[in-house]
Formats: structure tokens, C-alpha cells, sequence
């Protein structure tokens, strides 16, 4: 099992990478967009915090498939073990097809259906991002297009991950967990969500008083 963070946050991933057990961090224009910085600065940033084991994500912009194989050669030339997110439409498969010929791993992305992610899979894709909450959005069934997906991988071909992405609540993520999909990427403020129950606090809080109406300020010896 794989946890990443979807963010270009490099506070935020700085920060996190020493509390949860992350694989890496997954981008995509708009996160990287967010916080108007150079992308090349970015990256490279992510990359040197998580470290030479930690995997690091980000996505070409192109439409075309050259263009698409252009930007992987340079997104791998910021980071050399980036791994390509590329959208699963005609001309993403046409590139996801030549990297893979080239030893460039990749992910399919913008996956809302299991044929069009079972696409990239046989293409050759490293990995694939179904889109969780987008298509429950839309009135779809997220959940369900991770479990389909997982089967068909499990099925078909075993070489791929399917990446779960696009949450908004911790319940989706959970429902996503017992899918059994062998990887995730949760934006930090979400992430942390689990570390934030209010209950948590009180229980620490009714230790320490118990403690101390016995002891006093007496600690662990
Ligand atoms: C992952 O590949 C996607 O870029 C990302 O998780 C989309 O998430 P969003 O729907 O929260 O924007």
C-alpha cells in the first residue's frame, strides 16, 4: 500500500513527511498552479524532502502526444525518477505507449471510467488515478470505478497500481482503503483530518489529570 499527498505544498509536505507514512507526493497543473512558483523550483523541492526513496508525480500539459512525450523528457530532466502523469484520452494512450518503449513510467490520469483506465493499464502505465470524488460529483460512483478497476488490474494486469484520487471526505477515503487499491493520494488538509478528532485531546487531557491528582508533578522515572 501506497500514501501520498496531493499537494504542491512544500511547507506543508515538509511538515507531514515527518508524521505520516508517505511514499511521495502527486501534482497536477492546478496544484501547482495554486501557488504560482516556478515548477522547476517546485519539484525539485518536493523531490529533496521526501528523498531519493520517495516517489514524486507531476503532469504534462500538452494535448498532442509529442508534445505530451516533449514535456515528460522535461519534467524528467528537473527530476530524473518523476514519474508522468499523462490524461488517458487517444493521444495520452499514444504517449503513455511510446514512454513506456522509452523506460519513462507513467500514470494515467483524469480516469473517470474502468475501460478508459484499463486502457492505460494495457498501454503500460505504472499506475492509474481513478477520480473519486469528481465523479461522485457528477453523480457517478467513485467507490465503485476504484473497486471495478482494481479487479480488472488484479485480472489483467498486475504490473499496474491503481492510484486512487480526488477526495473531499475522510469517508470516501476509508470506503476507497477497503476497496483494497494498492495506492491513494489525499490532499494534506484531509490527511490530517484523521489526526484531528477533538476526543483525542480530552482523553490525553483526563490522563494527565488523573495522574497528577495522584503523583502530583512526580513523572516516569
Ligand atoms: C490526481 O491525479 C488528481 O490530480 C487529483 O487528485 C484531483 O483531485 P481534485 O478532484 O481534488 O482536484
Amino acid at each position: 500500500m501506497e500514501f501520498y499527498l496531493d499537494t504542491a505544498d512544500v511547507d506543508a509536505v515538509s511538515r507531514l513527511a515527518k508524521v505520516l507514512p508517505i511514499k511521495g507526493v502527486t501534482t497536477n497543473p492546478s496544484i501547482v498552479a495554486r501557488g504560482r512558483r516556478d515548477i522547476s523550483s517546485v519539484l525539485q523541492e518536493l523531490q529533496s524532502i521526501i528523498g531519493a526513496e520517495g516517489q514524486l508525480f507531476a503532469q504534462v500539459l500538452g494535448r498532442e502526444a509529442e508534445q505530451m512525450v516533449a514535456e515528460a523528457h522535461r519534467l524528467r530532466e528537473i527530476v530524473p525518477s518523476l514519474v508522468v502523469k499523462v490524461p488517458v484520452t487517444q493521444a495520452g494512450l499514444t504517449a503513455i505507449k511510446q514512454l513506456k518503449a522509452l523506460n519513462i513510467p507513467t500514470l494515467g490520469t483524469a480516469v473517470y471510467g474502468a475501460g478508459q483506465g484499463f486502457y492505460a493499464a494495457l498501454a503500460g502505465a505504472s499506475y492509474i488515478a481513478p477520480y473519486v470524488n469528481r465523479l461522485d460529483s457528477q453523480g457517478g460512483d467513485g467507490i465503485g470505478l476504484v473497486r471495478d478497476l482494481q479487479k480488472l488490474i488484479d485480472l489483467h494486469c498486475p504490473a499496474t497500481q491503481v492510484l486512487a484520487a480526488s477526495f473531499r471526505t475522510p469517508r470516501q477515503v476509508l470506503d476507497c482503503l477497503l476497496t483494497g487499491c494498492s495506492a491513494i493520494t489525499v490532499d494534506p488538509a484531509l490527511a490530517e483530518l484523521f489526526l484531528q478528532d477533538p476526543a483525542v485531546d480530552d482523553a490525553l487531557m483526563r490522563f494527565d489529570r488523573d495522574w497528577s491528582a495522584a503523583y502530583g508533578s512526580i513523572g516516569l522515572k
